[in-house]
């Protein structure tokens, strides 16, 4: 095949911010010399339009049919440099690209020398991988105009409106009688300084979704199964005993269970005495305004919540006091004492604290590690709290003590886990994408999440994500497909033993089994983040544009000198070569003897490519990729880590120090880092 490979190179001068170092003309003229290069050239600013045009005359001119671009970083300019090769007529998977001011110009920039045979090496690994890369395509899968809703509380009905008024069309499934959710038990809700009765919410807002002709409700309705993934679940519910329940086809899903207050079993005397309450308890009264007799109301918050194993609950509070308010509303000479740790109120909520104040609320804070006492004895119902203001303990008499407690997912959280094949967290609430890059996602494309089905919302807030999650999956539906990169897996069956690993092991569930169990790749699912083909005991996986042979011949080419003084450094392309090209940006100065290859995940890294480098002589081995937990494939990291481990008993086994494998997790702003991490690698390596 190598014959009829033509690459051609070309180096930025970027300015003076690569040339003012890097010795161009002769990384250019070196370039001539690597196998398969037909074609090198030095652009002033090769990324502007002029530049640009002129690379697409000089691919036809000279029937290059491999591209090695020699600049900037990936990061931010590979886009602009695929479009160009496409508008050559290549495919833009032809493409390398070599990261020469990120990684040289800017970080040895007291080392012209140096500098300009690292970027020969990287230069020489690009082209390397070029000879090797072949043609990609993105993906496309249909996605339909359906989608179903698992809840029918106030963020799965606000998100069911939502893709109802775009003309999709919407299906709850939601488990109770009736539609409403938690509201069903809460009796008024703070709205614009005013409480407005839950019930009327709820009422409007059915009213709503059943009129809606692009909605379809079911109540008292489970899921049996679900099958299949974006623009092709099969969803199947439970019947109602005389026979199979009802079947349908959806595109997409949206999860809003809600959530459930943990019962604070033993503790507090609840349980023991009836006087002692929950707050969604407490909101049954109010509703019912059965408060009679009653004289001395303590609520103690905090119970189950903001200790070692749940953080803060995010709705105690606010909740504490606007049922403290609702007392006094119904009987003003109710004596209502908040016993609290911290108040975390905001705005309007600092408002209600206020109006609280002023109705004669009191407020008594007691320290995080000695919570009150609540004791009950001959009938008498009391409270003994340590006041931190005053310093000292005191009894309350009490008639009615309420614990505001800590909540958790819903208890069909984990049945909906298993048909979707998501994940939950420790506290029983489902788990988003990434925190911050995916907030109302799931890893698998076409599902969302909303409301307190991800962790206790405010009311507003449970209407805000409901609108969200619609907003997130309306998004394949209203372009008709999704679209995958043509970075995918492929599995070659003909050597595979149908271990199930890759199956087992995908974030994405982009892998299924045939009925012999044979693995098959749903490409428009596949994120092309490598962690199944590293783990493949077989080898027979691998990953367009990042195969094995594409990375160790990077390697090969990097060790073909001067070994013994080489760092071979793999870099996940999202934190780790951010924080490799923050260094750069910063022009953080470090020795130059890594030699930088990226993979799309940390978790790519197989433990043969390390051990080839170290076969080959390199001085150590670096793997670096996104602090924890935010690898951008969810548990790349994680695998890699365990990986590494394997790969230092496998060193070891096998002869080699595992002293000089070394890993650094961190984020796209840690240069320094990074920077550090080369510093104190060279050291202990002894290459100084
Ligand atoms: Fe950086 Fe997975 S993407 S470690």
């Amino acid at each position: 095949m190598t014959e009829d490979v033509r690459v051609g190179v070309f180096v930025c001068d970027c300015g003076s911010n690569i040339a003012g170092v890097v010795n161009v003309p002769e990384v250019v003229e070196y370039s001539r010399g690597l196998k398969n290069v037909v074609f090198a050239d030095e652009g002033k600013w090769s990324c502007s339009v002029d530049a640009l045009s002129a690379m697409q005359e000089s691919i036809k001119e000279h029937e290059i049919n491999r591209v090695v671009i020699a600049s900037c970083t990936p990061r931010t300019h590979e886009p602009l440099f695929k479009a160009t090769v496409k508008g050559a007529g290549l495919n833009p998977y032809l493409l390398e690209f070599v990261s020469i001011r990120e990684q040289v110009s800017w970080v040895h920039m007291n080392e012209p020398e140096v500098a300009t045979e690292k970027a020969k090496d990287l230069v020489k690994m690009g082209v390397a991988k070029a000879i090797l890369l072949e043609e990609g395509e993105e993906i496309r899968l249909p996605v339909g105009r359906e989608c179903m809703i698992i809840g029918g509380g106030m963020a799965g009905m606000n998100a069911a409106l939502n893709i109802a008024d775009q003309g999709f069309n919407a299906i709850i499934v939601e488990k109770e009688p009736v539609l409403g959710g938690l509201l069903n038990r809460i009796s008024t809700i703070s709205h614009d300084r005013e409480q407005i009765p839950a019930s009327e919410i709820v009422k409007k807002r059915v009213e709503l979704v059943e009129a809606h002709p692009n909605i379809k409700v079911y109540t008292g309705a489970e899921i049996e199964s679900v099958k299949g993934y974006i623009g092709n679940y099969r969803v199947a519910l439970k019947g109602n005993g005389n026979g199979s329940g009802p079947a349908f086809e959806v595109s997409t899903v949206i999860v809003a269970t809600g959530m459930k207050e943990m019962e604070p079993a033993g503790q507090f005397e609840y349980g023991k005495d009836p006087r002692v309450i929950t707050q969604l308890q407490l909101e049954d009264k109010l509703k019912n305004n059965d408060l009679g007799g009653i004289k001395n109301v303590v609520v103690i918050n905090c119970v189950n919540s903001k200790n070692e194993t749940r953080g803060c609950c995010s709705i105690g509070c606010p909740v504490s006091v606007k049922n403290a308010l609702a007392i006094k509303e119904i009987n003003s000479d109710i004596n209502v004492h908040i016993l609290y740790r911290d108040l975390s109120m905001i705005r309007q909520e600092g408002e209600a604290l206020e109006k609280a104040k002023a109705a004669g609320i009191r407020f008594v804070r007691f320290p995080d590690d000695r919570y009150p006492d609540v004791m009950s004895d001959n009938g008498e119902l009391g409270v003994r709290v340590y006041d931190v203001l005053i310093g000292r303990d005191f009894t309350m008499p009490s008639d009615l003590v309420v614990l505001t407690t800590g909540f958790m997912g819903d208890d069909t959280v984990d049945q909906i886990k298993g048909h979707l094949k998501v994940s939950s967290n420790a506290d029983g609430f489902f788990q988003e994408r990434h925190v911050k890059l995916g907030p109302l996602d799931f890893p698998a494309d076409g599902i969302s999440l909303c409301g307190c089905a991800k962790s206790p919302k405010t009311f507003k807030e449970s209407c805000e994500e409901g609108i969200g999650a619609a907003m997130r999956v309306s998004i394949p539906m209203n372009k008709g497909f999704i679209e995958a990169e043509g970075i995918v897996a492929d599995i070659n069956l003909a050597d595979c033993n149908a271990c199930g690993l890759c199956y087992k092991r995908c974030p994405y569930n982009a892998i299924e089994l045939d009925a012999d169990k044979n693995p098959r790749v749903i490409k428009a699912l596949c994120k092309g983040c490598g962690l199944c083909a590293a783990d493949c005991p077989k080898e027979c996986i691998t990953i367009v544009h990042y195969s094995d042979e594409q990375i160790l011949a990077q390697v090969e080419a990097a060790l073909e000198e001067n070994p013994a003084k080489k760092i071979i450094a793999f870099v996940c392309h999202w934190c780790a070569l951010g924080g490799v090209d923050m260094a750069g940006v910063s022009r953080l100065q470090y020795p130059a003897n890594a030699r930088l290859i990226r993979v799309m995940c940390s978790a790519r890294v197989s433990i043969r490519m390390v051990e080839h480098a170290f076969k080959l002589g390199a001085a150590g081995v670096l793997v670096a990729g996104c602090e924890f937990p935010t690898c951008h494939y969810i548990t790349g990291n994680y695998a890699a880590e365990t990986r590494l481990k394997r790969a230092k008993k496998k060193l070891a086994r096998d002869g080699y120090d595992p002293e000089k494998l070394w890993n650094v997790w961190c984020s796209a702003a840690d240069g320094p880092k990074f920077a550090k991490t080369m510093r104190d690698m060279v050291k202990a390596l002894e290459l100084e």
